[in-house]
């Protein structure tokens, strides 16, 4: 009912809010010293992962774009191959399964009926086990894997998803630092490190709440959105123009920047708003040039910058800017402000924005 809303006007908003809390409920008592406990996936794990050749990770719609973000992670930081795809997709096809391979299933409610069906399949196909990222303990994804890993993220009521994808996230990240520690002995201890001060970083960027609600307001009458991102941003874009889809029924697609000239640039004028995320990585000075491409053919550009990134508000520019944060974790960080920012696009709609139309909170169906 209205009063587990608190002093929030939707449960989106408040779930939103939680996540610093939820990332340190996600992290609380798996890690010590500087590193991953690598039980805290359960007894087995550690023989599991020690073979693990490479990955295969499946899931829907937000759960699948946590899913693309750790394809980056676990290749870059643990040097595993890592396929990711949509359990409605997998579960029809024949997939190859090379010896030595992971089966990586992601859900906050562990009931969608295409991941479960896909985890049951799987179990047809030789994997050497099964792991569920999960938010719902008991659950019959959690009960049908080998082992499993809890997000902790608390009841999420909004159907679109918010701090169970980034709970996902640091499950994600929890299970890289792992099979990097079994596999390479490699503790990445300057990425736990930074693990701890996510909780704070994040209440940073719920502070911009009231400027990501201003600037909501070129949104409102629009009827297109074009999400650019790059590397591990790419998903992240994806999960902004999910977001703005599915409260505010405006359609956004997302793109990687790089693949702005193959298309989608086609269709940028005034009436095309671009949002893009610019973390300080390696790939910033190729998004700059991107987004000259934009501003070159009257795009009109939101962008969400680190703070040492010399990306300037000018004229058809609006920059919002967020603080460093090691690039390894940048993704979790530059998700916050685009779920702010369809959450105020649909407010300002008037959408119904806990119950869109049309969509369900757990699909139990086919
Ligand atoms: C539905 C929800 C989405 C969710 C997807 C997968 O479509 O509306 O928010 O991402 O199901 O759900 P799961 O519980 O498996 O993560």
């Amino acid at each position: 009912g209205a009063a587990s809303k608190g002093e929030y006007r939707h449960y989106m908003l408040k779930e939103i809010f939680e996540q610093p809390e939820v990332i340190e409920a996600v992290l609380e008592g798996r890690l010590s010293a500087g590193s991953v406990l690598v039980e805290s996936f359960g007894p087995d794990a550690q023989a599991l992962f020690q073979r693990a050749r490479q990955i295969h990770v499946i899931a829907c719609g937000t759960s699948f774009h946590a899913g693309l973000v750790a394809r980056y992670w676990l290749e870059r930081y643990a040097g595993v191959p890592v396929q990711v795809e949509v359990a409605s997709e997998y579960r029809y096809r024949h997939p190859v399964v090379p010896e030595g391979t992971l089966f990586v299933a992601l859900s906050q409610s562990g009931e969608t009926a295409d991941t479960l069906a896909a985890l049951r399949f799987a179990k047809t196909l030789g994997y050497i086990g099964s792991l569920a990222i999960c938010n719902v303990p008991g659950s019959s994804l959690v009960r049908e894997s080998d082992v499993a890993l809890m997000t902790r993220a608390g009841p999420e009521i909004g159907v679109a998803s918010t701090k169970a994808f980034t709970t996902q996230l640091v499950a994600l990240m929890l299970l890289t630092l792992a099979v990097a520690k079994v596999q390479r002995g490699d503790d990445h201890r300057d990425i736990v490190e930074v693990l701890g001060t996510l909780p704070g970083l994040c209440r940073q960027v719920l502070a911009l709440n009231g400027q990501i609600e201003a600037l909501s307001q070129a949104f409102a009458e629009k009827q297109h959105a074009l999400f650019l991102g790059r590397g591990a941003h790419y998903p992240v874009a994806l999960e902004g123009a999910l977001k703005l889809k599915e409260i505010s029924y405006i359609h956004a697609e997302a793109y990687p920047a790089g693949e702005l000239k193959h298309g989608p640039l086609a269709l940028v004028d005034s009436e095309m708003p671009v949002i893009s995320v610019a973390p300080n990585d390696d790939l910033l000075e190729k998004l700059k040039s991107n987004l000259q491409e934009v501003r070159a053919r009257g795009g009109q550009l939101f962008v969400f910058a680190d703070e040492n990134v010399d990306i300037t508000g000018q004229e058809g520019i609006q920059v919002l800017t967020l603080p460093y944060v090691h690039e390894a974790l940048a993704p979790l960080l530059y998700t916050l402000p685009l779920q702010l920012l369809s959450y105020h696009v649909a407010v300002l709609k008037g959408t119904d924005v806990d119950q869109p139309r049309n969509l369900a909170k757990s699909v139990t169906v086919e």
